[in-house]
């Protein structure tokens, strides 16, 4: 297929981002391992967690059950229990038949081809691509909320005035393959993720001194976000006008608009990205609040078997999709 972006700029990404990361990234334990069994523990438990919850639980979980065997055959309560205090328990049971599966369907060996890791019970793209890349060295591209704001803030400018093109899913997932520098498929997704957490936050991307301000699409317009965002706190007590709920529902349906005729429609996360560059997964419970209530008038329609959205319960599934009536 035909490269769709210019090559100078994307080598000065890769190059930029790969020395960034060599010089900022955290010593974290699953960075020394390539165990697929490891490497898999602790993205199932870097879902929804802070890194630096995760590292006691991360070591005790493979002091206590060190090997895939180990896990498969543990008693499911003793699973339960050691994740006491992690939170989205349900993670644990997963991880525990994803461990039965891989002992029972591959003979104790993790399958390496991402389709097969995604067979296995609570692994989806981006965990099979997170074990892919990080067990096993592949170069193949995955994006949790964090990544996705990278390449999309890149490469697609989103939230920009006047918006520039629409942020469709297949297109970040496409762009995000052909930024994966050839051979170094660990080191590029482990920098993304390090950028996305260190660097080029939802709410305070430090653009002032980012590497990669020269090829940003979205430098210009997250330094006048940022800097009408500074004015507003030195004084304007009324409700800024780019935070209201008429703004964003605006930009939701304009987004919508944009996307050609027949199309399957945007990701909540997805969507956030293209409304508005400071878009995290904090966001996704206000913004799947302003869909329903675009749905409601009749504007907007979410996914036929997305649940209800209880405020008091779960949070919303940030891949529900949304589009036109
Ligand atoms: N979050 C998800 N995967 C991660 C990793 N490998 N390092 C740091 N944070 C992460």
């Amino acid at each position: 297929m035909e490269h769709p972006l210019d090559q100078e700029p994307i080598d000065r990404i890769q190059q930029g981002l790969l020395a960034w990361f060599r010089q900022h990234a955290r010593a974290l334990p699953w960075r020394e391992t390539r165990d697929p069994y490891a490497v898999l523990v602790s993205e199932v438990m870097l879902q929804q967690t802070q890194v630096d919850r995760v590292i006691p639980y991360y070591l005790e979980f493979l002091r206590r059950f060190p090997t895939v065997q180990a896990l498969a055959v543990a008693p499911v309560a003793d699973v339960i229990r050691i994740w006491s205090g992690l939170g989205y328990n349900r993670r644990a049971v997963n991880l525990q038949r994803a461990a039965q599966a891989v002992v029972e369907r591959f003979g104790g060996d993790f399958p390496q081809d991402v389709a097969a890791l995604r067979s296995l019970p609570g692994v989806g793209a981006y965990t099979a691509g997170a074990v892919a890349a990080f067990a096993f060295e592949q170069d193949v591209a995955f994006l949790d909320t964090n990544m996705r704001r990278v390449v999309t803030r890149l490469l697609f400018a989103p939230g920009s005035e006047p918006p520039s093109t629409p942020v469709s899913e297949p297109a970040i997932q496409e762009a995000a393959r052909w930024l994966v520098p050839p051979g170094k498929g660990w080191e590029w997704n482990q920098a993304l993720i390090e950028f996305g957490a260190l660097q080029c936050t939802a709410r305070a991307p430090a653009c002032v001194f980012c590497p990669l301000q020269r090829d940003c699409a979205a430098y210009p317009s997250i330094q006048s976000t940022l800097a009408a965002r500074r004015t507003r706190t030195r004084g304007e007590s009324s409700e800024p006008f780019e935070s209201s709920s008429r703004y964003f529902r605006g930009r939701i349906v304009e987004t919508l608009r944009a996307l050609p005729t027949g199309d399957s429609g945007l990701s909540l996360s997805s969507l956030g990205a293209a409304i508005r560059p400071d878009f995290s997964a904090d966001d996704v419970p206000w913004l799947d609040n302003l869909v329903r209530g675009l749905e409601r008038d009749g504007l907007a329609m979410i996914a036929e078997d997305a649940p209800p959205y209880d405020a008091g319960s779960s949070p919303p599934d940030p891949e529900i999709r949304v589009r036109l009536p």
